[in-house]
């Protein structure tokens, strides 16, 4: 796989995925919006793991800031520009909006689909031509970030969460017959800055609900190496997704009404 392209890696599953990439000697290239955040980041993983690393601060809720991130997804070997081809693509970045919809602006709720969906979309897109421009089948892997939200009816944040699903199973069909592949993964409760940031409150929820980055992204990682697309991390989540696809639409809406707003 190469050069790998993470965005959101500058914290929780972003900087997890990072070190996994590097631990198994994968250079990467860092999106997300702090700068800061990203030199130190970038500057670590050079020391600590000897990969390089390069930096894109990017709003992914910015068209302008997503054609950089997509630009550098075009690079192929020999085209002059002396960047290494990204070989996977991680769409990685994504918040909480911790507030039922109506109740929340319609620019935060336009800024969760432009990182969510419209980012995703254009990068999967660059990302997938580049590619499959390499040799004659085509060479590399897109992992979508998804959730087990998608099975529920968790409003804004699990619509988001059910198209990156779809989306990628759509694009592995695409995909088959090529060595280009589509992975979504979709994570229970996660232990990362995801509910601080969205100002959701999780003090009531047991330590065995939770997984830990390390856990969720080993899972990614091993799906796309076997060119799996769908994948949802540990027994718990696993269970708890197939329960939710088979109970009646009204039992998964009753249950999420008790749940605390993602
Ligand atoms: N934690 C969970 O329980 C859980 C469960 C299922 C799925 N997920 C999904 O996992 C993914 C990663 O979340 P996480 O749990 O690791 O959360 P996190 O710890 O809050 O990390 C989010 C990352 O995304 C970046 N980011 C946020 N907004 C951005 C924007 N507008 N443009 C570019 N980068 C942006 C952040 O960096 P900056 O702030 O510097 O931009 C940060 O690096 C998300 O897609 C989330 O929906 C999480």
């Amino acid at each position: 796989m190469g050069t790998a392209l993470v965005t959101g890696a500058t914290s929780g599953l972003g900087e997890e995925f990072c070190w996994q990439l590097a631990a198994a000697r994968h250079d990467l290239v860092l999106v997300a919006r702090h700068r800061d955040a990203l030199d130190r980041m970038a500057e670590r993983l050079r020391w600590v793991a000897g990969v390089r690393a390069e930096v894109v601060p990017a709003d992914l809720a910015r068209p302008e800031d997503v054609e950089r991130v997509a630009v550098r997804l075009d690079a192929q070997r020999g085209d002059g520009t002396g960047l290494a081809p990204v070989g996977l693509l991680v769409n990685n970045a994504g918040f909480g909006l911790g507030r039922p919809f109506l109740e929340d602006s319609l620019g935060r709720e336009q800024a969760a689909l432009d990182v969510m969906v419209r980012a995703v979309m254009v990068l999967s897109h660059r990302a997938g031509r580049a590619m499959l421009a390499r040799g004659s089948r085509g060479h590399g892997a897109i992992l979508n970030v998804a959730s087990v939200a998608a099975d529920t009816g968790m409003g804004t944040y699990s619509a988001h969460k059910a198209w990156v699903r779809a989306f990628t199973e759509g694009l592995s069909v695409e995909l088959a017959g090529s060595d280009v592949t589509a992975t979504a993964v979709c994570p229970g409760l996660t232990r990362t800055g995801f509910h601080d940031a969205a100002g959701v409150d999780v003090s009531g929820t047991p330590g065995w609900a939770w997984c830990s980055a390390e856990q969720v992204v080993g899972s990614a990682l091993d799906a796309v190496r076997r060119g799996r697309v769908l994948v949802t991390p540990t027994p718990l989540y696993k269970a708890a997704g197939r329960a939710a696809r088979l109970a009646p639409r009204w039992a998964v809406r009753g249950a999420v009404r008790r749940l605390p707003h993602m």
